[in-house]
């Protein structure tokens, strides 16, 4: 009898010759699972073409509220930004796929589970890690990665097998979710040039957003984002919302020379709208709310936490650790944030909340205030010591040093 494998299914013609693929050359019978974290592609097409593909069986998941509550909220939280650039889109969809194979594969009785990547980037290391982290018996396919097919003979292969060939001659090679896409291949290799207005679907290029400014006020509450213009909106409404209000004003495109986790540098390019826009609001929000102690220590928590999740390190426990340092400070951080958006720019350009710590007494410059700036003298002294004692030493030394040199001659 045939064995089963459970194969990630997006519905483009790597991963329908994968179907092909696996079926001739393991002779196994293919279980296809799409997971839907906001893509946004035809769920219905995806799998009437698996099933023409001869499936055993096919999953569609709804995926998209768990990605941004379990997922995209936690990065929001941790100022997820990985090199100071990328908002861990794709890889934090990685384990959360990973997650739905695993359990499929396991109510099917699969013996493995196979997936499309490459062996050059960083989603191979996210699937395989999560997957064996949660079921280490398992095996894991990757035909992409073992064999190396290169796009023509992806192209033969499939219409020998009689698989659709898209028409587009898309040179892109495309990676969508809620939290943003990502665009790689082609014109984008050369990163000494600009990409191809063609590159771009979810955002216009600044010259064509609109020449009038657009004011967004989002709401926080514990850390993450529960409503625009008053507006309360459930997770995955609110940012998709924000993708296009963003996106429209041609914010949110990113260009990046990347280290991959296997050591290769690569351009990336991505159209983050909603991302770009959330973590600003709420790295601008934090500030308000933490204390200077708390604010400069969560950064060194947030670069953990976010190079866990691009390292396909999501399972590792000290993701949950850093986690509980995160939430902990996250209480606090409600209010409300307002941005400006115009021509591909973004600015935050308000803030309050019922936690800050801002207090317009104490800042103030006119006179009548409840800071006591006679305090200020005295506290110079103390703050100073050190550095004023180091300064009088080095002078002294190096008058000594100078008497004792002329000695010498
Ligand atoms: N460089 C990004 C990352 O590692 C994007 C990868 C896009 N993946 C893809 N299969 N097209 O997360």
């Amino acid at each position: 009898m045939a064995e089963k494998v459970v194969l990630a299914y997006s519905g483009g013609l790597d991963t329908s010759v994968l179907i092909k693929w696996l079926q001739e050359k393991y002779n196994a019978d293919v279980i296809t699972v799409t997971v839907d974290v906001g893509q946004q592609e035809n769920l219905k097409e995806i799998e009437e073409k698996a099933k023409t593909l001869k499936v055993l069986k096919h999953y569609s998941i709804d995926a998209k509220h768990e990605f941004a509550t379990n997922y995209v909220f936690s990065a929001i939280k941790a100022n997820a930004l990985y090199e100071e650039k990328y908002p861990v889109s794709t890889a934090l969809s990685r384990p959360l796929i990973a997650s739905k194979m695993v359990e499929i594969a396991k109510e099917e009785g699969a013996v493995a589970v196979a997936h499309g990547c490459t062996g050059k980037g960083n989603d191979q290391v996210r699937f395989d890690v999560s997957i064996s982290s949660l079921a280490p018996n398992l095996k894991i396919i990757a035909p992409v990665r073992e064999v190396g097919l290169t796009r023509d003979e992806e192209i033969k292969y499939a219409k020998a097998n009689g698989i659709q060939i898209p028409t587009s001659t898309n040179p892109y090679s495309i990676d969508q979710n809620l939290w943003g896409r990502s665009i790689e291949c082609g014109p984008l290799e050369h990163p000494d040039q600009e990409p191809p207005e063609d590159a771009f679907e979810w955002t216009v290029s600044p010259e064509k957003a609109p020449s009038t400014p657009e004011y967004v006020t989002i709401k926080f509450k514990g850390g993450v984002p529960v409503a625009i213009n008053e507006e309360s909106l459930n997770p995955v409404t609110l940012i998709e919302t924000l993708n296009k209000t963003a996106g429209k004003h041609g914010v949110g495109r990113i260009d990046h020379i990347e280290d991959r986790l296997v050591g290769i540098k690569s351009r990336e390019v991505y159209e983050c709208p909603a991302a770009t826009v959330l973590l600003e609001a709420h790295k601008d929000l934090e500030k308000m709310v933490l204390t200077r102690h708390e604010a400069t220590f969560k950064q060194q928590i947030d670069t953990q936490w976010t190079l866990l999740a691009y390292i396909g390190l999501w399972m590792d426990p000290l993701r949950e650790d850093l986690e509980a340092f995160i939430d902990e400070t996250q209480e606090r951080v409600d209010g409300e944030v307002q941005v400006k958006l115009y021509k591909g720019g973004l600015r935050v350009v308000g803030r309050s909340s019922p936690m800050s710590l801002y207090d317009l007494n104490l800042a103030t410059y006119e006179i009548q205030t409840t800071f006591n700036q006679s305090f200020s003298k005295g506290f110079i002294e103390l703050w100073g010591l050190q550095t004023k004692t180091f300064n009088a030493l080095k002078k002294k030394t190096s008058e000594w040093k100078s008497t004792e040199a002329s000695k010498v001659v």
